[in-house]
């Protein structure tokens, strides 16, 4: 069924002006742009952002590096929109990412790592509530 998932081009890729290649891809490989912002996530906000990751060793690094600079958020629709995305994504780490993934051509390491995915439909759901209202989005 379509569906929908939510993505972070993060502040390493938005940095190196890989934003529109990135965009690109994303079209490219048939999802549909429903929602799309330029931002800057306080460390604060970073950190309610990635609360299920609170208890890991990376979280604080993780939280100051989502905060370091703009990001652009997004929910993208398509067919098996969350699985798909993840695979157009590649791997957390970019050394283990497959080729032609845009982790694989633009992430630099596993923190920063170009681009986020939500892991499920149910925090797609979730991710984009945090960054759109319902007058933001399609649909
Ligand atoms: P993301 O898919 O956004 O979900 C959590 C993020 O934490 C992940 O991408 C990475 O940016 C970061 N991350 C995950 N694992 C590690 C790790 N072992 N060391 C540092 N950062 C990590």
């Amino acid at each position: 069924a379509t569906n929908r998932t939510f993505t972070m081009i993060k502040p390493d890729a938005f940095g190196a002006g890989n934003s529109g290649a990135i965009l690109k891809m994303i079209e490219e490989a048939g999802f549909k742009i429903i929602a799309l912002k330029a931002t800057q996530l306080s460390a604060e906000l970073a950190g309610q952002f990635y609360a299920v990751h609170k208890e890991r060793p990376f979280y604080a690094d993780l939280c100051a590096y989502m905060s370091s600079g703009p990001i652009i958020a997004a929910i993208l629709e398509k067919e098996n929109a969350v699985a798909d995305f993840r695979t157009l994504i590649g791997a957390t780490n970019p050394a283990d990412a497959a080729e032609g993934t845009i982790r694989k051509l633009f992430a630099t390491s596993i923190e920063a790592n170009a681009v986020h995915g939500s892991d499920s439909d149910e925090n797609a759901q979730i991710e984009g509530s945090f960054f759109f209202s319902s007058f933001e989005r399609i649909g």
